[in-house]
Formats: C-alpha cells, sequence, structure tokens
C-alpha cells in the first residue's frame, strides 16, 4: 500500500520538468549561438588559458580559434595578423609566449587522417 499512497510523485516530477523546459525555451532563442554562450571552463585547461580565452574571444567566439589546428609559428603569424589587420593588442614577449604555447599544445596541426572521415573512437589519443 505505501507504493500506491507515492503513485502521484511522479506526475508532479513530470509536470514541474515540463513548466522549466518551456521557461527554457523561452528563453533561448535570443541568445543562441551568441559567443558569451561559450566559457573558459570548456577550453582545455593548462597555463595560458585565461590569456588566451580573453584575448582570442574579444572580437569572435573562441570557436574561430579552435577549430583551426597550426604550428607554433602559424599561430604567432596569427596573432600579427589579428593585431596588423584587425587592431588586436600587440602582445609581445612572456605573454606572447604564453599563448601561443596554449594555442600550440591544444589547437595543433590536425593530423590529415583524422581531417575528416571515419575516426576509430578506440585509437589511442
Ligand atoms: C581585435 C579583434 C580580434 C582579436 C582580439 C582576435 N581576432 Fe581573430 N579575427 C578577427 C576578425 C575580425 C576575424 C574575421 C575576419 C578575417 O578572417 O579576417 C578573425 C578571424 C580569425 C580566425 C579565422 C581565420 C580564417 O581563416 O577563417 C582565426 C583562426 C583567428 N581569428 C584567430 C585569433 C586568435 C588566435 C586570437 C587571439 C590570439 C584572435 N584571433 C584575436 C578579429 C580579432
Amino acid at each position: 500500500m505505501v507504493v500506491r499512497r507515492f503513485h502521484w510523485l511522479p506526475m508532479l516530477a513530470l509536470a514541474a520538468s515540463a513548466t522549466f523546459a518551456t521557461a527554457q525555451a523561452q528563453q533561448r532563442p535570443a541568445e543562441a549561438f551568441a559567443p558569451k554562450d561559450e566559457r573558459i571552463e570548456d577550453l582545455p585547461e593548462g597555463p595560458g588559458r585565461d590569456e588566451t580565452f580573453g584575448l582570442c574571444s574579444a572580437c569572435h567566439g573562441y570557436r574561430l580559434v579552435s577549430n583551426q589546428g597550426m604550428t607554433r609559428d602559424k599561430w604567432d603569424e596569427t596573432m600579427t595578423w589579428m593585431t596588423e589587420r584587425h587592431g588586436m593588442p600587440d602582445i609581445q614577449g612572456a605573454d606572447r609566449d604564453l599563448i601561443l604555447d596554449y594555442l600550440a599544445t591544444h589547437h595543433p596541426p590536425k593530423a590529415p587522417a583524422r581531417a575528416g572521415g571515419f575516426r576509430n573512437p578506440f585509437a589511442p589519443q
């Protein structure tokens, strides 16, 4: 009989979650895909993460950066390009090294076999 007394509980939970989902759906559209949806916690951890995210997501989503895979030299060129063409602050010295190390470590050139097509999910990373 104990079981029967609580049979309304699942219904209540269902109703509550439906209300919640509706409230969320109403908030979503205006903000969908805004760069602000990106959170620093989504980036791989490592030295320079805060600096890189802060600098590179000032003008565009960090996804534009993380979609790329480049060598350290190419990232260096990209930073110069961002400065010369788009007015990014000209970061030099240790700060630049920190950011370049982060970019080169976490967004290295993609191996050709991984660029598209089949990826073996069991292959060692
Ligand atoms: C002052 C603004 C600004 C900052 C800061 C900035 N960018 Fe950009 N970036 C742009 C603009 C504008 C574009 C798109 C136009 C273009 O491709 O020229 C762009 C495009 C890119 C692209 C795409 C290029 C392509 O081939 O599609 C990459 C990669 C990139 N930025 C990397 C970076 C990195 C890495 C940083 C941080 C070190 C950074 N950006 C910081 C303005 C900025």
